[in-house]
């Protein structure tokens, strides 16, 4: 990679297109107005930006895109004020942005493992940009997995994604809803119930987990009995941030904060934060 820029002040950007993905979950396809900045905006898979809605507030969002030739996005839910300013935006409306921030996967320490993706609900969305990097660089890993669950068929992400990744030889993919409908083919039942299907490697395997947390500690203990060390199971943490860049204490826990020594973390780590992920 390039040498990374990083924007410290809020970079007007314009929402080319918007995705509807599931029910209040959105995708704001963005163009920066500055060209100097369009087209060169580096980040690392797994870091984030802080991005404002003017008149609402700022926020901090993931960059599902691969860092290389993939269409630069957010995708976002509806959840509080910021998050409903920026749903209620149109084609054309201009959003600030600022970063990135973080310090991303940690590509590099897992070259030449197996790769598990475990993900729940809007979970996939801070994976997105690893699996989509991983599958670029094929040759340099292993296996490469995702287990993936969501409550029902409406509520999976990236859809078009999904049927895609099915496509790909080699990438072994297997998908969960909770609860069924009679149009749905695929498996139905809580995510830990694929791995009484699947057969994960466990020697040589890292597992990147990302979901709400009854899902995370389920999935955890699975990956624990089988063998997988705490320091190789990979997730992201979330926090409400202000400044982004280690100045104001907001994502403080404990002795980390998440906006520089994180969002990435292994599972190690986050034990040793005594918090609920
Ligand atoms: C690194 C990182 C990556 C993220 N990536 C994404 C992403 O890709 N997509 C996405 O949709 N979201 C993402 N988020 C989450 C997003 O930043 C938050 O949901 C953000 O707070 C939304 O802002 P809001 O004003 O819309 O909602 P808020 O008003 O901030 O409310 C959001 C939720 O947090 C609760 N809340 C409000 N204030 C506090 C507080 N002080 N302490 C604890 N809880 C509080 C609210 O009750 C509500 O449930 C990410 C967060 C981080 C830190
Ligand atoms: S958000 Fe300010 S220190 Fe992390």
């Amino acid at each position: 990679m390039s040498e990374q820029k990083i924007v410290t002040v809020p970079e007007i950007a314009t929402i080319e297109e918007i995705k509807d993905e599931i029910v209040d979950v959105k995708t704001f396809y963005l163009r920066f107005d500055n060209k100097e900045i369009d087209g060169n905006f580096k980040f690392k898979s797994g870091q984030f930006i802080m991005c404002t809605v003017f008149g609402a507030g700022e926020f901090a969002v993931s960059l599902p895109p691969s860092p290389e030739n993939d269409r630069f996005h957010i995708t976002v839910r509806r959840i509080g004020k910021v998050t409903n300013a920026l749903h209620d935006l149109e084609v054309g409306d201009k959003v600030g942005i600022r970063g990135p921030f973080g310090n991303g996967f940690p590509f590099e320490e897992i070259k030449g493992k197996n790769v598990i993706y475990v993900a729940g609900g809007i979970g996939l969305i801070p994976l997105r940009s690893s699996i989509v990097h991983v599958l670029q660089h094929r040759q340099d890993f292993g296996r490469i997995l995702l287990m993936y669950g969501s409550r029902s068929p409406q509520d999976l992400m990236y859809q078009y994604m999904l049927e895609e990744w099915q496509k790909i030889e080699g990438f072994e993919t297997f998908i969960t809803v909770d609860n069924g409908t009679p149009e749905w083919k695929g498996n139905v039942g809580i995510i830990t119930t694929l791995f009484d299907k699947v057969e994960i490697p466990v020697d040589n395997t890292v597992a990147f987990v990302c979901g709400p947390p009854v899902m995370f500690n389920a999935v955890i203990k699975e990956l624990m009995q089988r063998g997988i060390k705490d320091d190789m199971i990979i997730s992201t943490l979330e926090r409400h941030m202000k400044c982004g860049v280690g100045k104001c204490q907001h994502c403080a826990i404990g002795r980390t904060l998440v906006c520089t020594d994180g969002p990435v973390y292994t599972y190690r780590q986050i034990k040793t934060l005594g918090e609920q992920i």
